[in-house]
């Protein structure tokens, strides 16, 4: 459990945030995914990029050297992904959409976990890994609808390059109109929490910068500090997600709901 003295400054931030009228923007990494089974990137010893390399799977050129085994990599991914479930921290995220009017999720995470905890709006930097598209048009894929379906990479019904997911890959753009909508969130936030990132891939890793600047007090859930934490980080709350996101909403919700039956 986090130091109970942070966990009060945090409730504190959001209980303000929620009587002025406040945007509260929360920005979710691997972390968040941990408990429900999934791997981070960067663990040292068990995350995916210790085991594999990322020039190889998660580029343009590592597809293009060998489709089938990047499109075979990702299909273990995805299979892994949806026998997964959400977990307490995914299901506090979506408990805490519905106390607030002006909410933002945003999440590099490309597992569905938060819709399916569910999250009603998610903005989602990185993709998804259950969309596909062409690699050359970036014509929308239904897998469905393929008469290749099985083939690894199918082939675009449209223009007939293959089929990828529908995830950023190491030198590409993120897709624009989701990372315009998480810069002017960030720049609105009165209360910025990030939960599980390592904080070193940008733009996700400049939005609680952006924020902070804009004025935004950022609480960060982590076991550990990340690159974030030194530099723009009010309250760091320190343990695994799937606790203290808990904690933090059911202590919110507690606040809030003795502030309204004093006022009843
Ligand atoms: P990382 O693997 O870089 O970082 C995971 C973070 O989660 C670390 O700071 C851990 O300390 C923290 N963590 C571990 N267990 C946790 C737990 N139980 N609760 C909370 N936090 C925990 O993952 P990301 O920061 O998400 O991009 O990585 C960012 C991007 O780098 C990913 O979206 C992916 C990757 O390359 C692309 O694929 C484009």
């Amino acid at each position: 459990m986090p130091d109970l003295a942070i966990l009060d400054k945090a409730v504190e931030a959001l209980i303000q945030c929620h009587q002025a009228h406040g945007s509260l923007v929360v920005l979710t990494g691997a972390g968040v995914s941990k408990e429900s089974g999934i791997p981070t990137f960067r663990d040292a010893q068990t995350g995916l990029w210790a085991n594999y390399k990322a020039e190889d799977l998660a580029t343009r050129e590592g597809f293009l050297s060998n489709p089938a085994m990047v499109w075979n990599w990702y299909d273990f991914r995805r299979n892994t992904v949806w026998q997964a479930q959400p977990n307490l921290a995914h299901q506090a995220l979506a408990q805490l959409e519905t106390l607030f009017p002006a909410f933002t999720l945003i999440t590099q995470n490309i597992d569905n976990l938060h819709q399916r905890a569910g999250s009603q709006t998610v903005l989602e930097l990185h993709g998804n890994i259950f969309r596909y598209k062409c690699l050359d048009h970036n014509h929308p894929v239904s897998l469905d609808l393929l008469a290749d379906a099985e083939a690894s990479p199918p082939h675009c019904p449209v223009c007939n390059a293959w089929v990828r997911p529908d995830v950023v890959w190491f030198g590409e753009m993120l897709p624009p109109q989701v990372l315009d909508r998480a810069f002017s969130a960030a720049q609105q936030a009165s209360v910025m929490l990030i939960v599980g990132t390592s904080g070193v891939v940008h733009p996700a890793a400049s939005l609680p910068q952006l924020a902070k600047e804009a004025g935004a007090t950022v609480i960060e859930i982590n076991p550990e500090m990340s690159a974030l934490t030194p530099f723009v980080v009010d309250h760091f709350l320190q343990g695994p997600a799937a606790a203290v996101l808990p904690a933090l909403q059911s202590a919110l919700t507690l606040r809030l709901g003795t502030m309204e039956a004093s006022h009843a």
